[in-house]
């Protein structure tokens, strides 16, 4: 794998709807990165083996992840809570981990010429994939402000589902996403904590922008 040097590096671990994918886009979009949100290729799997149960194999997984393109994970299907459970549970698998992996190590090491560096945001991003990032953030919130954050989102969408189904939802995925053995949600000793539930958007991509400021010089540059 080609690894491009000197390029900035950020990884971005979180549960469930704590805000990491908006914060990632905005400083991706700050610093001119290249912004993976790994859970989209987590739920496009998902979102496979829901679609087509039965053609559901490595084979047919790595040739879809093959030819998958970033648009493709931009459809609004992908956020549905069926999508969502599935994902939580698909991505337990050492088989399935696997694929993503490779896949997601050329995005982060190898970003497009056109892009200074890359931001990834995921679960197990800070000490599996990109264990060498530059800046490394866990992003949090308490799980009643993540709950309401998503029931707004899907509502936006005129997804029918109540906050409580939502609420228990994005328990469910915790509880699978902490505990299972290959690749748990973790906090690394050296990520950066940030709890994001009194925070606005803007709030925490300038807390964030402020870490970032003082370990890069005048032109952006580590
Ligand atoms: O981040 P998002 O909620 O879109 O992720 C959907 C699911 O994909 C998570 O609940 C988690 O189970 C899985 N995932 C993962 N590893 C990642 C990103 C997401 O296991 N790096």
């Amino acid at each position: 794998m080609i690894r491009r040097k000197n390029i900035i590096k950020i990884a971005i671990d979180s549960p469930a709807a704590a805000g990491a994918g908006t914060l990632a886009k905005l400083l991706s979009k700050h610093y001119n990165l290249f912004h993976l949100d790994t859970g989209k290729i987590y739920r496009f799997i998902a979102y496979l083996k829901i679609k087509f149960p039965n053609k559901f194999s490595q084979n047919f997984l790595k040739s879809k992840i093959k030819s998958l393109k970033t648009k493709d994970l931009a459809s609004k299907t992908l956020l549905s809570n069926n999508v969502s459970y599935e994902a939580s549970l698909i991505s337990k698998k050492k088989s399935i981990r696997k694929i993503v992996h490779s896949f997601q190590l050329n995005f982060a090491y190898n970003p497009p010429k056109k892009y200074k560096g890359s931001c990834l945001d995921g679960r197990d991003i800070t000490y599996k994939i990109i264990p060498d990032a530059d800046f490394k953030f866990y992003i949090t919130a308490n799980i009643k402000t993540r709950a309401l954050r998503r029931f707004k989102e899907l509502r936006k969408q005129n997804k029918k589902i109540s906050y409580n189904e939502v609420l228990k939802s994005i328990k469910n995925r915790d509880k699978n996403d902490l505990n299972r053995k290959i690749s748990p949600l973790k906090k690394t000793k050296d990520s950066l904590l940030i709890n994001t539930t009194n925070l606005t958007k803007r709030a925490c991509f300038l807390k964030i922008k402020k870490i970032i400021d003082k370990k890069l010089d005048i032109n952006g540059n580590l």
